[in-house]
C-alpha cells in the first residue's frame, strides 16, 4: 500500500529552493534525505508533513491529498497516524517524563509500552521533570512520546542528533523493528550518510532537486 506520495512539489522562500520533486513510500518502508545544510531538507520534511503547504504540488498521505483535506480531519490524522520527530523536541517542559508519555497516550488511546521505555534506556529516569534530562535522553524522551501513538507514518528530522553513536544505532535500530511490526514507514533526515544508507532508498537534494541515490 501507498502511505506517501509526493507530485510535482515546489518550494520557494526568498529564493527557489526545489522543484519537480517526486516521492512515494510503500508500507514498512523506509526513505532517508540527504543534502547539505540549506539545501531545503527540513522544508521538504515539513511540507511532506502537513506543516506547510507547497509553492505547488500535491501530498498524499495513506491515499488524502492533504492540503485539501477539511482542518478537522487533517488534525485527527497528525493525531493519531503521523509521528513526527523534530530536532527541537516539543515535550511538555513543567511535566514529568512519564506524564509526557501519558498525555501522548490519552490523546491516542494507545498504551504506554514499557518494554520500548527499557530499549530505550529511560525507565529509569521518567518520574523526573524533562527540564531536568539531558538533551539525550529528552530526545529519547520525545521518541517514546511519538511511538506511543503508534504513527502509521514517522517523520524525523536528525533523531539522533543529540545522541552518542551507540546509543543512535539502538533507536535507529527500534525504529526499523517499529516499523516492520507495525506497518508504518519513515521518512529520515540527516546529514549521516551511515544512517541514510540503512533506509531502503536514499534521495539527495542539491541544486534544487531531489536525486534518487538509491
Ligand atoms: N520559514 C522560513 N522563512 C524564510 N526562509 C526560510 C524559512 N525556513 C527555511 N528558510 C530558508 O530556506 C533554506 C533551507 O532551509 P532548511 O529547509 O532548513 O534546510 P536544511 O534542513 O537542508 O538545512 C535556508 O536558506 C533557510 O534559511
Ligand atoms: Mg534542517
Amino acid at each position: 500500500m501507498t502511505i506517501l506520495k509526493a507530485t510535482n512539489l515546489a518550494h520557494a522562500f526568498d529564493y527557489p529552493l526545489f522543484s519537480d520533486v517526486a516521492l512515494s513510500l510503500g508500507t514498512s518502508e523506509s526513505l532517508a534525505i540527504i543534502g547539505v545544510s540549506g539545501s531545503g531538507k527540513s522544508t521538504l520534511l515539513h511540507i511532506l508533513s502537513t506543516l506547510l503547504q507547497p509553492k505547488s504540488g500535491t501530498v498524499e498521505l495513506f491515499g488524502e491529498n492533504i492540503y485539501t483535506l477539511h482542518n478537522n480531519d487533517l488534525i485527527a490524522m497528525r493525531r493519531h497516524d503521523i509521528g513526527l520527530i523534530y530536532q527541537a523536541h516539543y515535550l511538555l517542559k513543567g511535566l514529568s517524563a512519564r506524564e509526557n508519555l501519558e498525555v501522548a497516550s490519552i490523546l491516542s488511546h494507545e498504551a504506554i509500552d514499557e518494554e520500548l521505555l527499557k530499549r530505550l534506556g529511560i525507565a529509569h529516569v521518567l518520574e523526573q521533570k524533562v527540564t531536568e534530562l539531558s538533551g539525550g535522553q529528552q530526545q529519547r524522551i520525545s521518541i517514546a512520546r511519538v511511538l506511543t501513538k503508534k504513527p502509521r507514518l514517522i517523520f524525523a528530522d536528525e533523531p539522533t542528533g543529540n545522541l552518542d553513536s551507540e546509543t543512535a544505532d539502538e533507536v535507529m535500530t527500534i525504529f526499523y523493528d517499529y516499523i516492520k511490526k507495525h506497518e508504518s514507514a519513515m521518512v529520515l533526515v540527516t546529514h549521516d550518510e551511515t544512517l541514510a544508507f540503512e533506509c531502503d532508498y536514499v534521495y539527495r537534494l542539491e541544486n534544487q532537486q531531489l536525486v534518487q541515490v538509491t
